[in-house]
């Protein structure tokens, strides 16, 4: 057994880079032989949480579920990587309660960055009043507090970002080093 169980909880605004860098991490841990299982968030809402909205309910129903499953995946030995934006502290933190190994990273990526970016035109169309209750535009994001980990992407390569969620996971002894 190369890991520990874990959830590797990525959370942070649309466009942040949490997939980007979430991606990387569950490839470099395949490659060093972990289990691990990627719960991303769009995949999520196709799937688990499909006919779910963006209210605060739906968003706090999305994110038990994802929840649930990351403890389950996690129990059983897996590095369960969840990147949902999870805007809400107390949802977070009522995960963090119920799950053993839970690791918080915040990509920090802000706003201003997210939205000139704007890779899936989503910023420009909820600025144009097209998208309601859009993360960040006129729906909260409350930053973690206390995070294990926060990213801070500007003018560093998700690779970098991933790396250090390697060395992290290194120095808390939940994957053997390389
Ligand atoms: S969460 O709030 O419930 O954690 P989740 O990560 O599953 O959100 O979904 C966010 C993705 O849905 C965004 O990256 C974006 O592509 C899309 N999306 C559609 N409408 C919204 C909205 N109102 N707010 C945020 N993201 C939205």
């Amino acid at each position: 057994m190369n890991n520990s169980g874990a959830v590797l909880w990525f959370t942070g605004l649309s466009g942040a880079g949490k997939s980007t860098i979430a991606n990387i991490v569950v490839d470099d841990l395949v490659q060093r032989a972990c289990l691990v299982e990627l719960l991303d968030g769009d995949e999520v809402r196709e799937h688990l949480s499909k006919g779910l909205g963006f209210s605060k309910e739906d968003r706090d129903i999305n994110i038990r579920r994802i929840g649930w499953v990351a403890k389950v995946l996690a129990r059983n030995k897996v590095i369960a990587v969840t990147a949902a934006i999870s805007p809400y502290r107390a949802l977070r933190d009522e995960m963090r309660a119920d799950i053993d190994g839970f690791i918080e990273i915040h990509v920090a990526t802000p706003l201003e960055v997210c939205e000139s970016r704007d890779v899936k035109g989503l910023y420009a169309k909820a600025r144009a009043g097209e998208i309601p209750q859009f993360t960040g535009i006129d729906d909260p994001y409350e930053p973690p507090l206390h995070p294990e980990l926060r990213l801070d992407t500007e003018g560093r390569a998700p690779a970098e970002s991933a790396a250090e969620v390697l060395a992290y996971l290194e120095a808390r002894g939940i994957i053997d080093p390389a």
